[in-house]
């Protein structure tokens, strides 16, 4: 596996791919993989000629006060995992690749941007859009793999790739999950073992809320009861737990498909997101 940090030995990889006739995979990430990560690898791998993952801890994604230094950071162990999964290029730019001295343009995807993590977290998703509309051009790839894990991220990728020309396939792979339903997440390593215990109350509550409101019960009175069981199991706070349409991120008051439950909650200082189908 090639890592490299620069845009001129980028291109010339890139275009060596290119002229071998292979289909390019894009996976982005901020680095410290985990399984869930390592799918979006599996589906590149099985849909593409040539993988290329880039890791980036993103410093414009990040508001005042959020993790970014803390953002846990292992190159090394990241790119053993990439190599044994058969990724061919690890695109790990230097900052200054991805935002040169007197950088000063920012997309932002209105509307769907502003609810749910929007609302918690401004101007995240305006970095977020920025940094992949930039890899996608550094890297223009045939097709880009995205977690389900952060829907409203992936949304908003569709809908930029749509208004903004990138005719690559943009591919949504399904949340991986620890055996007790607890979605994977670079931050739950910052759950203690006693916070991990009691997290798993954010899967069983949407579990259980998304399985009553599918059988006809009254929407609020179902989330506001989800919402008091994950405060007694031990959430801190919760940001949001919402029943919105699956496309258009539109707030659902009643239940009419395609519909999906989206939540973030804070365990201590950890910020835990999901979000499941409800059907
Ligand atoms: P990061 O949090 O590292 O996630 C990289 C990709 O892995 C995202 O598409 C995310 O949805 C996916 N992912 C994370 N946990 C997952 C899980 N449990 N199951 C399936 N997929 C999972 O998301 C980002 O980085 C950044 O915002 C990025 C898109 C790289 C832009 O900086």
């Amino acid at each position: 596996m090639q890592i490299v940090r620069q845009l001129d030995p980028l291109r010339d990889a890139l275009a060596e791919f290119r002229k071998a006739g292979l289909k390019i995979g894009l996976v982005p990430t901020m680095g410290a993989l985990h399984a869930g990560h390592m799918r979006l690898v599996e589906m590149a791998r099985e849909q593409c000629d040539a993988v290329v993952a880039s890791i980036f801890v993103n410093p414009t994604q990040f508001g005042e006060g959020e993790d970014l230094d803390a953002y846990p950071r292992q190159e090394a162990a990241d790119a053993a995992l990439l190599e044994a999964a058969g990724v061919e290029l690890l695109w790990a730019p230097t900052p200054d690749q991805i935002y040169p001295s007197g950088y000063a343009t920012k997309i932002s995807v209105a509307g769907i941007s502003d609810g749910l993590c929007g609302a918690a977290r401004p101007g995240h998703f305006d970095g977020v859009a920025t940094v992949v509309a930039k890899l996608f051009n550094q890297i223009r790839p045939d097709a880009a793999f995205f977690g389900e894990k952060d829907y409203q991220q992936l949304a908003i990728i569709r809908r930029m790739a749509r208004d903004l020309d990138f005719t690559h396939d943009i591919v949504g792979v399904p949340t991986v999950r620890d055996p007790d339903g607890l979605a994977l997440s670079s931050r739950n390593a910052y759950l203690t073992e006693a916070q991990r215990a009691d997290a798993v109350a954010l899967p069983q509550a949407m579990q259980g809320a998304a399985r009553a409101i599918a059988g006809g019960g009254d929407v609020a009175t179902i989330l506001a009861d989800a919402k008091e069981r994950m405060l007694a199991a031990g959430f801190r706070k919760i940001d949001y737990l919402e029943l919105r349409n699956a496309d258009t991120l539109a707030v659902l008051d009643d239940f009419i498909e395609p519909a999906r439950l989206f939540v973030a909650a804070h365990m201590g200082h950890t910020r835990l997101i999901d979000n499941i189908p409800v059907s």
